[in-house]
């Protein structure tokens, strides 16, 4: 076997935490933690549920090869994760009584004998982890979600899995709206911004794609339907990404956001389905994904990333390379300073070239 890298930090006990809503991949990068940590003689301690797994000692558990054997291929996270807020802005209940979250955290890293930290989140995570390291707990963080959405990585590992199961059910629609001659309405996750609907529209051949990015003009989108019927094709696929809004318009909320919880975004695809179904006197269906696009096995692509984020982070500890974010610049895994991440959304640029391709080829984009 290849030498490990050299152990320059001196860290000898790491601990490892998934924040925020799973992705597939997660577990992937736990084993790559595990694995490349314990070839370099680093015990790695998994902490459960996210920061929760500081707030008290048997939140944690000891991680050998041996626990993430087999945990490559599996959905969600062996550790538990949760999006409830940010433990810097609210207390917390403890053995120890009401105790201030963040505070609390520190003084358990310290107490479990935690050298750094692998932090895999989002942006909400990362933001909460750069916090941490500013009051010194040193760390990593690994970029996850399916939405594409942060900076400085061109990739983060769920999104490709997502988007194999959305172009997998706008597969499905294609079928049922063509023997049907009905508009397909198809809403995909993906916050504000529109990775997910762009990559998984082109890739399903839908006929109007509607992305947070561009907002978009109903009359118009009724127009290219009509074309379509003119020529022939009488039916459509519309795939609508959960952060889109009409010109003027706002976005679509399921639920209002609290100083802990993050506004929930859906109810767009309904909208634009019965909006759609008056403008074009067409029959029109709408189905929502919703968490389905989270859900099971990763792809290989992601499962690939995952295992190198995983193993770059734990060179990154080892160098002594804290404050420090994972990040796919390809062909390489490099380190970014995660204070040029937090704070910042990825949003599909205008010009971007598969929106440009997407135009080519007379996908509507509802402008
Ligand atoms: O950030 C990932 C994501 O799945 C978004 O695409 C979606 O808006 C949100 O999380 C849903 O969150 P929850 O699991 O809290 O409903």
């Amino acid at each position: 076997m290849p030498s490990p890298p050299a152990n320059r930090s001196g860290v000898k006990r790491i601990g490892v935490l998934t924040g925020g809503g799973d992705a597939p991949g997660l577990n992937a990068v736990i084993r790559a933690v595990v694995k490349s940590a314990s070839n370099s003689n680093v015990q790695v301690v998994g902490l459960e549920d996210s920061f929760d797994g500081l707030i008290e000692p048997d939140r944690s558990r000891i991680l050998k090869p041996r626990d993430v054997t087999g945990i490559l291929r599996i959905g969600g996270t062996i550790l538990g994760t949760t999006n409830r807020g940010n433990p810097f802005a609210y207390p917390v209940q403890t053995s120890s009584g009401k105790q201030d979250y963040s505070e609390r955290c520190i003084v358990m890293f310290h107490t479990l004998r935690l050298d750094a930290l692998v932090v895999i989140g989002g942006d909400g995570t990362l933001g909460i982890a750069y916090e941490f390291y500013k009051r010194g707990i040193p760390l990593v963080g690994v970029p996850k979600t399916i939405d594409n959405d942060i900076v400085e990585t061109t990739n983060t590992f769920g999104f490709d899995s997502a988007v194999g199961f959305a172009t997998e059910a706008i597969d499905r629609l294609h079928t049922t709206a063509e023997a049907h001659r009905r508009v397909m309405v198809v809403e995909v996750m993906g916050r504000y911004a529109g990775w997910i609907a762009l990559y998984a529209g082109v890739a399903g051949g839908a006929d109007v794609i509607l992305i947070p990015e561009i907002p978009f003009d109903l009359k118009k989108v009724a127009d290219r339907i009509r074309e379509r019927d003119e020529y022939g094709a009488r039916f459509s696929i519309v795939v609508v990404a959960e952060g889109a809004t009409p010109v003027g318009g706002k976005v679509s909320l399921i639920a209002e956001g609290t100083a802990a919880i993050a506004e929930r975004l859906g109810g767009m695809g309904a909208r634009v389905a019965a909006e759609l179904e008056a403008l074009t006197g067409k029959e029109t269906r709408n189905v929502v994904l919703g968490h389905l696009q989270r859900g099971g096995a990763p792809t290989s692509f992601d499962r690939v990333l995952a295992t190198r984020f995983g193993a770059r982070a734990v060179e990154l500890v080892l160098a002594g390379e804290f404050g420090s974010m994972v990040a796919f610049h390809p062909p390489d895994i490099v380190g970014v300073p995660l204070e040029k991440v937090v704070g910042r959304t990825r949003k599909v640029p205008v010009d971007f070239d598969v929106v440009r391709t997407a135009r080519a080829i007379g996908i509507s984009l509802g402008d």
